[in-house]
């Protein structure tokens, strides 16, 4: 087998940041954008579309599925809209790269189509445990089966009666509920899924959008959500707002930057997503949100960051949902503090594109900063203000998030920081070096 090329790149500590960006477009909402425009009637025209390698993935394969998909280096998107119920079976498997939601989304919508479809990924998205999306598909009908760890490649085997039903999801994840409603789409009568702790909700959002009838109710304290399944859906013409998950990288590095006022524009606002701002505000974070109009009916705000010390905190689990894909950059938050943060309830970091508890843990070892973890909780012991960093090249796995999370903690040690991979960023954020660097910022490619 063909040994991958790894590109390390560095960072050096500078004595300010400053400047505004925009931030990227919303990974979550484009796949969201991408196979609602594919499953519904006429053409639907996207703009701000996340040009990232992730979507990428999705739409190849949806083009597989015979739809008709034009997208521009800019982000303006066409799709040719085949109808639920519509898509053709594929002639070759569908790689969906590095993405867990291409993976599992296009699961959800092929298991309810009467056709053979398989699936797989690259090294690390084969990884991935699947059983908690071929358990819920499973019982509406469609047959699925994994390789024997339980990961890629699987073999969906949709079916065409799908069976409606309510489902309570024992992992709070966007992409099951996503999965499940998906299929749903087709299936005729009510599917409801059942979530104890809510989580994104871009599918419910824009469902409604292309004339899907959703509702969403609160009954003892858990989020019951339910799709009307056959319904036509429209197209539409949709902006998608910036991502918060993205601008988390450089706004946190305006805050343990000396002397740095870091704004990003156009960053969405959800309050489903927004936990890592809540957990900087408490931890001291000077951050200025300023809302702007909606955009695709989701909330979006023009975000400042600016130098701030930082204090440790605990930050409850019931929290993780909100900032699941932001913990290893509020570690390196945790780093820079002063005192000690305790974050609650990380298992689902452990199966992201990395194991992710690990791979934040001997990061910030090679960095000279204290963290352990117990169970699910992760303790990191800050080191007020600057890191030592410098102890060896950051392994980071292929994780886009652990590459730009610890390229950012390098803006704030003494000796500057390796990481031995960057190319995964382009799956997420493919300008994070240039937009870091126009900032201000010295993240040189490294040999
Ligand atoms: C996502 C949901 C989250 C998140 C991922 C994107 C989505 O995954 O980590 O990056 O778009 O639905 P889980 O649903 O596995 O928590």
């Amino acid at each position: 087998m063909k040994k991958p090329v790894l590109k390390p790149a560095q960072t050096t500590r500078v004595k300010s940041l400053r400047g505004i960006i925009s931030a990227p477009g919303d990974k979550s909402i484009s796949h969201r954008a991408l196979i609602l425009g594919a499953l519904s009637a006429g053409e639907s025209r996207i703009q701000g579309l996340l040009t990232a390698s992730d979507i990428g993935s999705a739409a190849n394969a949806l083009r597989q599925c015979g739809v008709d998909i034009t997208i521009t280096d800019d982000g303006y998107c066409q799709i040719d809209g085949v109808g639920i119920g519509g898509l053709a079976e594929p002639a070759d498997i569908l790689d969906l790269g590095n993405s867990g939601t291409a993976v599992r989304l296009l699961m959800g919508v092929t298991a309810s189509h009467p056709m053979q479809v398989i699936l797989t990924g690259d090294e690390s998205l084969r990884k991935r445990p699947m059983k908690r999306i071929v358990d819920p598909l499973s019982q509406m009908g469609a047959t699925v089966s994994t390789a024997m760890h339980g990961g890629l490649p699987a073999i969906v085997t949709g079916t065409s009666s799908p069976v409606p039903m309510t489902y309570q999801v024992p992992v709070a994840s966007a992409q099951v509920k996503s999965a499940i409603l998906l299929a749903g789409l087709n299936a005729p009568g009510k599917t409801t899924v059942i979530e104890n702790i809510p989580t994104r909700d871009h599918t419910e959002n824009m469902l409604k959008l292309f004339g899907a009838k959703v509702e969403v109710v609160v009954i003892e304290g858990k989020t019951h959500v339910t799709i009307e399944g056959q319904p036509e859906l429209y197209a539409q013409q949709i902006v998608i707002p910036g991502d918060p998950s993205s601008a988390s990288f450089p706004l946190v590095a305006g805050l343990i930057t000396p002397d740095s006022v870091v704004t990003v524009k156009g960053v969405g606002m959800n309050e489903r997503r927004t936990g890592l701002y809540k957990t900087l505000c408490e931890m001291g974070a000077d951050i200025l949100i300023e809302p702007g109009p909606e955009v695709c009916g989701e909330p979006v705000a023009t975000v400042t960051a600016s130098s701030s010390s930082l204090k440790g905190i605990e930050v409850p689990a019931s929290r993780a949902p909100s900032m699941i894909d932001e913990y290893p950059i509020l570690a390196v938050a945790a780093a820079c503090a002063s005192g000690k943060t305790v974050m609650q309830g990380l298992g689902e970091l452990r199966v992201k594109e990395s194991n992710r508890l690990q791979a934040i843990i001997e990061g910030l070892h090679k960095c000279g900063v204290n963290a352990s973890s117990r169970g699910d909780d992760l303790t990191i012991n800050g080191c007020d203000g600057v890191v030592p960093g410098g102890d060896g090249t950051i392994i980071t796995d292929k994780d886009h998030r652990i590459a730009m999370a610890f390229l950012t903690l390098g803006l704030c040690s003494k000796e500057s920081v390796t990481v031995d991979d960057i190319s995964m960023i382009g799956s997420s954020y493919p300008q994070f070096i240039p937009d870091m660097n126009l900032l201000g910022a010295k993240i040189n490619f490294a040999s």
